[in-house]
């Protein structure tokens, strides 16, 4: 039996990348894949390591019944590459980084994420952190978007 592992990367992980993994671990659960697509997120800065999401981001992913309360915020690190078979980063900026570290005998994927989107508006996910209420509404916009056409590559690569 074919299994993933995918893994969301933004700055912080408080915004962005915790709510593409709440919102496509529920996509996993609800086709009864958990046991098949592992999940996870972290961010390539330090800065809020052990934190909660943003409240705001909570509080948006709730209002649409994705449960993000129990994540805590973590830095990519070295073993990842090891760990995970799609890498996936919400900006440019973020996918630098992953490039800059992926190893050279890495076979996985590393995107950007809305590489899985079908909407043509945005190739990156926004930074809702300095924005309103409404910069989270986009990003659940786009990561709901963008999970679907995940799942679908992915098992259409089994
Ligand atoms: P994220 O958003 O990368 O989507 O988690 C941010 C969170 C915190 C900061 C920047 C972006 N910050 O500068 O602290």
């Amino acid at each position: 039996m074919s299994k993933s592992s995918v893994l969301f990367v933004c700055l912080g992980n408080i915004c962005r990348s915790p709510t593409a993994d709440g919102v496509f671990r529920q996509l996993v659960e609800q086709q009864s894949l958990a046991d098949r697509i592992l999940v996870d997120s972290c961010g390539t800065g330090s800065f809020h390591i052990g934190e909660k999401p943003d409240s705001r981001a909570i509080k948006a992913a709730a209002k649409r019944d994705y449960d993000l309360s129990t994540l805590r915020a973590r830095q990519l690190k070295p073993e990842d590459f090891q760990a995970f078979d799609f890498i996936l980063a919400m900006d440019r900026m973020n996918l630098g980084v992953l490039e800059a570290m992926k190893p050279a005998d890495y076979h996985g994927h590393v995107s950007l994420f809305l590489d899985f989107s079908k909407q043509r508006t945005h190739k990156q996910v926004p930074d809702p952190y300095y924005e309103g209420d409404e910069g989270f509404e986009l990003v659940l916009d786009l990561v709901e978007d963008a999970s679907r056409g995940l799942l679908d590559t992915i098992q259409q690569r089994w």
